[in-house]
């Protein structure tokens, strides 16, 4: 495993669409392996390809006792709407309000090649639809009714994606 550098808001790279992966191969599992060692190095709860230099739809996501690895996520329902605070790894030391489904069903393929149909709430939930976004060259700041500088916030208002 390796960790590989996380592109910035202001790299074009990052408002691209990314294209579905057809193949899991060694290379894919590599990706993800290295995209999970990245998020925990960097304090993340997410993370999305094209945030590493990748434009294939694979996401990864701290929310449980261990990391989930995505490929190809879906999001197939949502209900309801919640107003909270999200951050980004590509845009670090800010943090700002944006509107989630408080409730999704999400589908994707995990590194085994199994389909996998997953229902999240609250924050988990946050985080699928801000990756997701990540795959369709969408940052939360496009979203965001409010962006605030890290440093005058309190500390737990804090989660960088
Ligand atoms: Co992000």
């Amino acid at each position: 495993m390796a960790l590989r550098e996380i592109r910035l808001d202001g790299d074009p790279l990052l408002r691209k669409k990314s294209k579905d992966i057809v193949e899991i191969n060694d290379r894919i599992r590599t990706l993800l392996d290295d995209m999970v060692e990245t998020m925990i190095a960097s304090n993340g709860v997410g993370l999305a390809a094209p945030q590493v230099g990748v434009l294939r739809r694979a996401i990864v996501l701290d929310i449980g006792d261990t990391p989930i690895k995505a490929i190809n996520p879906e999001i197939i329902e949502e209900d309801g709407k919640v107003l909270d605070m999200e951050g980004c790894l590509s845009v670090p030391g800010y943090s700002g309000t944006v509107e989630r489904p408080e409730r999704i069903k999400v589908k994707f393929i995990d590194e085994n090649g199994d389909n996998k149909l997953l229902e999240a709430t609250g924050l988990s939930a946050r985080i699928f639809c801000h990756e997701i976004d990540h795959l369709n060259g969408v940052l939360y700041t496009d979203k965001a009714l409010e962006v605030f500088e890290n440093k005058d916030l309190e500390e737990e208002e804090v989660n960088e994606e």
